[in-house]
């Protein structure tokens, strides 16, 4: 009941102005929030409005036009970020058991690389993770090749701390050993990731939902062999999060796969162009023709 009420108040604070605010962000930054589920962008707004003292929705849109830093502050706000490394350490057990030499051993022939985005990676312990894995099974292998990961996101705070690759004792609670020394220098109460694992992750800003670019600029030398996209089609609607999938499905080679979170579901239509690997890990593979 007391949440209720809660919920009550913040819709009424805002939702006079919330179609206004989405016009308002596409026109000052470009950034749509008209995909993402109502109620949260409601939640994030009332608490950017009561971070700076604002109870007033057309008071909050006015800042807003004054003052550019807040649109940054709203739209990393549209993350949650929260994020660890080897997140479900089971899916990254599958990944190091069954995908990635499945990929090594069927990589299009002249190429010795693994290419791989992690879509919202959010301060990057998804994409080391990634790149530790890759980086692991390659050396157990003696694969020449270079693993390479595409890190991108929305949130430009949470992109400069993965560039910075320094967490605390609990982001890295799920490294296991033998790879916590091979790829982590501690530093007194933080772990950096060591260069090698720092070289193999670029990072860029890229909107997800955006139609005009179909994957990160990065990858101008073609589509890749792995997406991870975790832990972030919650937030969108069904038809954003459709458009979202096309989208990682055309960057993916054909027999390339795609990892999802563990609650997110595809419709029926893009479950129609995936094969599933694994359900209970949301592990997918694009099909060859
Ligand atoms: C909860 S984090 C998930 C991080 C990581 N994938 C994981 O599973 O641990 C969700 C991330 O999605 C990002 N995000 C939200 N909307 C986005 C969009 N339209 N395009 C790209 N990234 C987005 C957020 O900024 C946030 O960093």
């Amino acid at each position: 009941m007391e949440r209720l009420m809660e919920e009550t108040k913040v819709d009424n604070q805002v939702k006079f102005s919330l179609d206004r605010l989405f016009q308002e962000l596409k026109a000052l930054r470009g950034f749509d929030l008209s995909g993402y589920r109502r109620n949260m962008v409601l939640r994030q707004v009332a608490t950017r409005m009561a971070a700076v003292n604002i109870i007033d929705g057309q008071a909050y849109l006015d800042y807003l036009r004054d003052n550019p830093q807040e649109c940054n502050l709203l739209i990393d706000r549209m993350g949650v970020n929260v994020s660890r490394f080897f997140r479900d350490p089971v899916v990254f057990e599958l990944l190091g058991r069954d995908v990635l030499p499945d990929l090594l051993r069927n990589l299009p022939s002249g190429c010795g690389n693994i290419r791989a985005w992690s879509a919202g990676c959010s301060e990057g312990e998804e994409a080391y993770s990634m790149a530790m894995m890759i980086h692991f099974i390659m050396n157990a292998r003696k694969h020449d090749g270079k693993g390479i990961v595409v890190a991108t996101d929305i949130d430009c705070t949470a992109l400069a701390r993965g560039k910075r690759a320094i967490y605390s004792r609990e982001q890295v609670l799920n490294v296991r050993l033998g790879m916590m020394e091979k790829y982590l220098i501690n530093r007194g109460d933080s772990y950096e990731v060591c260069p090698e694992i720092r070289d193999m992750v670029q990072y860029s800003w890229d909107d997800l939902t955006v139609d005009e670019t179909l994957a990160p600029i990065e990858n101008i030398a073609g589509t890749f062999d792995l997406v991870f996209c975790r832990n972030m089609l919650i937030y969108f609607t069904a038809p954003i999060k459709k458009r979202v999938l096309a989208k990682l499905i055309k960057a993916l080679r054909p027999g390339g796969y795609l990892v999802l979170g563990d609650s997110e579901f595809v419709d029926p239509e893009t479950a129609m162009q995936l094969e599933e690997v694994d359900f209970k890990s949301r592990i997918f593979r694009k099909p060859k023709p």
